[in-house]
C-alpha cells in the first residue's frame, strides 16, 4: 500500500450538547505496510449509532473514546491484504473499524472481526440483520417477552430499531401503538408498516392519544426515547406490564441532569417490570437471530428503510442526522467501492 493515505476523523473534544464537526479533527496519514499476522482493511461502510454520543462522552458499557483516538463506529469492509491465516484479501468484514478509509488490525485481534456474507446486500446486514435489527429482536422477544394480545408501545418507532422492533411485536400478534416525529415518518408507520395507532409527538400530545389509542392500558412498552415520552408511557401502564428500556435518545445530548420520572409509582400499582439491557450480552445468539430476521425480509413480513449519505467527509453531520430526527431508517454512510472482486450485492 505504498503511498495509500489514511483520511482519519479523531476524536479532538468531548460534546456538551449536541455534537459538532469541532468535536473532531481530521488527519490524512499514510498506511503502513502490512506485518506478519496483520489484516488491512479498506472501510465500505459506517454504521451510525446514537450509542456513539455516549462513547464519546465517558465510559459506559464500554470505555470512553480517548482525545486523539480514531472515532470508533462499527463499520464494514473489505479485507485488501492479509499477512493472517483467518482472513483473505476480498473478504467482506465488520467490526469497530472506525471512522477512516483502512484499519491496520494487528495479530490476535481477528476476533474483533465478523465475516460479511456476500449473499445480500451490505445495508441489509448492517440494519436487520445487524445491531439495530438484533436489538430489536432481542429486545422484543426476549426481554420484552411479547405475546398474542399484547398491548404495545414502541416509541423511535421510525427508526432502525424502533421500526423492526414494532414490526416484530405485530408478527407476534401484538396491538402495536408507535411514536414517531413528523408527518412524514407517521405516514410511513401508517401506510407502508400499518401500526395499528400512530402518535406524532411534534404535533400530538402523547398522553392522551395512548389513552384513546388503547383505552385498557399498555402491556408492553419499548422505549427508544427516555424522558418525557418514558414518564408519559409510564402512567398508562396496566398490570403486569413489561417496560424494555432499550434507548434515551431525548436525553444523550442533554447537557443538564437526566430527566426525572414523576410517574414511576405506576410500576408498583400496576405489579410492572422495567428492564434494561445492551445487545452485545447476546452476541451468542446473533446467527439464530438474523436467520430468523432474514426469513423475515425475503417473506415481506418485515420492512425497513436505509439512509445512505456518502463520503467520509461528511461523518460528523451523518451523526448528528440521529438527533435531528432527519434520518429515515438505518443511518449508513458510503465511503468507498469494494476494491476488489468479491463484494456481489448492492442496494
Ligand atoms: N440497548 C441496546 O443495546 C441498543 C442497541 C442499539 C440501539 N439502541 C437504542 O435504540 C434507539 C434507536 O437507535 P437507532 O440506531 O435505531 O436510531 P434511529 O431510531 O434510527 O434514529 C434515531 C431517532 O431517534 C429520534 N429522536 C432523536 N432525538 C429525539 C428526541 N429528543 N426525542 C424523541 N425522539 C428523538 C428521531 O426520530 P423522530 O424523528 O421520530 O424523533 C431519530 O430519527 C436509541 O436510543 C439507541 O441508543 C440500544
Amino acid at each position: 500500500m505504498n503511498n495509500t493515505i489514511n483520511r482519519i476523523w479523531r476524536l479532538k473534544k468531548r460534546p456538551s450538547g449536541m455534537v459538532q464537526r469541532e468535536n473532531f479533527e481530521w488527519t490524512e496519514e499514510p498506511v503502513a505496510g502490512i506485518e506478519e499476522g496483520q489484516i488491512l482493511v479498506r472501510n465500505l461502510y459506517l454504521s451510525f449509532d446514537p450509542t456513539q454520543r455516549g462513547w464519546m462522552a465517558g465510559p459506559s458499557y464500554l470505555p470512553a473514546i480517548e482525545l486523539g483516538e480514531v472515532v470508533r463506529s462499527i463499520a464494514v469492509g473489505q479485507v485488501v491484504e492479509s499477512r493472517n491465516p483467518y482472513f483473505k484479501p476480498g473478504d467482506l468484514v465488520s467490526g469497530l473499524l472506525g471512522w477512516q478509509d483502512y484499519c491496520l488490525l494487528n495479530k490476535g485481534s481477528e476476533s474483533a472481526l465478523t465475516k460479511v456474507s456476500t449473499k445480500f446486500p451490505i445495508p441489509l446486514s448492517m440494519s436487520v440483520l445487524g445491531i439495530t435489527g438484533l436489538t430489536a429482536y432481542f429486545g422484543m422477544l426476549v426481554v420484552g417477552e411479547i405475546k398474542p394480545g399484547d398491548r404495545v408501545v414502541v416509541s423511535g418507532a421510525a427508526g432502525a430499531t424502533g421500526s423492526i422492533a414494532a414490526q416484530i411485536a405485530k408478527l407476534k400478534g401484538g396491538r402495536v401503538v408507535g411514536i414517531a416525529g413528523g408527518s412524514q415518518k407517521c405516514g410511513w408507520l401508517r401506510d407502508e408498516i400499518e401500526l395499528d395507532g400512530i402518535v406524532d409527538y411534534k404535533s400530538e400530545n402523547v398522553g392522551p392519544r395512548i389513552n384513546e389509542l388503547l383505552p385498557e392500558g399498555v402491556t408492553l412498552f419499548f422505549d427508544n426515547v427516555g424522558g418525557k415520552t418514558l414518564d408519559t408511557v409510564l402512567a398508562h401502564l396496566s398490570l403486569n406490564a413489561r417496560v424494555v428500556l432499550c434507548g434515551a435518545i431525548s436525553e444523550y445530548n442533554s447537557a443538564q441532569t437526566q430527566h426525572g420520572l414523576t410517574n414511576y409509582m405506576n410500576l408498583i400499582i400496576q405489579r410492572a417490570k422495567m428492564q434494561g439491557f445492551i445487545i452485545l450480552d447476546y452476541a451468542n445468539r446473533f446467527q439464530e437471530a438474523s436467520d430468523e430476521l432474514l426469513d423475515w425480509v425475503k417473506e415481506g413480513k418485515i420492512k425497513y428503510q436505509i439512509d445512505l449519505a456518502e463520503g467520509l467527509e461528511n461523518a460528523p453531520e451523518t451523526l448528528q442526522r440521529l438527533f435531528s430526527g432527519l434520518n429515515r431508517g438505518k443511518q449508513l454512510l458510503k465511503i468507498a467501492e469494494a476494491p476488489l472482486d468479491g463484494e456481489t450485492s448492492t442496494i
